[in-house]
């Protein structure tokens, strides 16, 4: 135990940048393989956990994409997101916005139906199973074309009543923001959320066209942001939430070390950063994990942590009287620490 183990474990938090598929852990892998017939190039349990070792995003992104494969059915989709769910109730996390990436089932032959259905299952039983609220964002690839990004938007529409925003994961140097301008402008025009992956490992200018291009709401990760002093005013004074992930910076390489993580300066210089676990079954960490290895690697200061906390509930997509009651319980832990 570290110092401020209690503090993290008592404090109320969100999740703001959490891919379902993501959470898929190599025993769930193993045993969906096996149910479904699929076949994995992994005998045993050991074979799969050997290669979740990644030195940059590209090769995760391969894992990640094969591991999908042995999600066929609707209930392996409500089974993996109560289990996520399952385990951030064990980390006291309060509201998830949760993504998912319907055009890595789509594009293997799955209904779009299915694993929406399978997840909103799970997550309508979320607030009175584990007291846990949510959002569901749905992330366009952007190694594919705006044209498929079209193609999956026209698919969610009977869905968009229970889709709350719209994200852009996957491979990022190469693919910049306004590749995608006109699927934002049509999202937008539908009410719902805009998210986007920018300058994890792409420049500052895909944050700076993330912001101006597609007009987002939030910007997931943003850690080369910091490269620019001008970009991180603006963030600064639009108070721009970023959904910083330790643990998944330090497996893609993104930082060498942990104790060279930029979340502490971020703090320093008035950003709105958030701690989150990306893929954390992949990354080795649910999300106390990522506060606890950030918070001993950094020094944080118990303050510190409760800005996280605090942050996390300042950009999450809910409303002001709910996000008054978490922070009210923010600052009711705070007060013991
Ligand atoms: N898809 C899942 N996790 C991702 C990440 N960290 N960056 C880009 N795409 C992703
Ligand atoms: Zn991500």
């Amino acid at each position: 135990m570290s110092t401020h183990d209690a503090l993290i474990a008592a404090l109320p938090k969100a999740e703001l940048h959490l891919h379902l598929e993501g959470s898929l852990e190599p025993e769930q892998l193993m045993e969906f393989a096996a149910r479904n017939k699929v076949d994995i190039p992994f005998k045993t349990l050991d074979e799969v956990k050997a290669a979740y070792e990644f030195s940059n995003l590209q090769d995760f992104l391969d894992i990640y994409y094969q591991g999908m494969s042995v999600l066929q059915t609707e209930q392996d989709f409500h089974d993996l997101t109560d289990a996520y769910l399952q385990r951030s109730h064990a980390d006291n996390v309060r509201h998830v916005e949760v993504f998912f990436d319907p055009q890595g089932h789509t594009e293997r032959g799955l209904d779009f139906d299915v694993p929406i259905r399978g997840i909103l299952s799970a997550l309508d039983n979320a607030k009175e199973k584990y007291g846990i609220s949510y959002r569901l964002i749905m992330c366009f690839l952007r190694h594919l074309s705006e044209e498929d990004a079209f193609t999956t938007f026209e698919q969610a529409q009977p869905w968009l009543p229970r889709i709350h925003g719209i994200g852009l994961d996957s491979s990022e140097v190469g693919h910049p923001p306004t590749k995608f301008t006109n699927i934002y402008a049509a999202a937008k025009l539908k009410g719902l959320k805009l998210v986007a992956h920018a300058g994890e490992e792409g420049p500052p200018g895909y944050v700076w066209e993330a912001l101006n291009e597609l007009n987002v709401d939030r910007i997931d990760h943003g850690n080369r942001s910091l490269e620019d002093d001008m970009l991180v005013k603006r963030l600064v004074d639009e108070q721009m939430t970023l959904t910083v992930c330790p643990l998944s910076n330090l497996s893609l390489c993104v930082v060498n070390d942990l104790a060279a993580h930029p979340l502490k300066r971020m703090l320093q210089l008035g950003l709105r950063a958030t701690v989150n676990s990306d893929d954390p079954a992949y990354f080795g960490g649910y999300l106390n994990e990522n506060y606890r290895q950030i918070a001993e690697a950094l020094k944080l200061s118990a303050d510190d942590i409760v800005t996280l906390a605090r942050n996390s509930f300042m950009g999450a997509f809910m409303d002001e009287a709910q996000r008054a009651e978490h922070l009210a319980a923010v600052e009711d832990i705070a007060r013991y620490y």
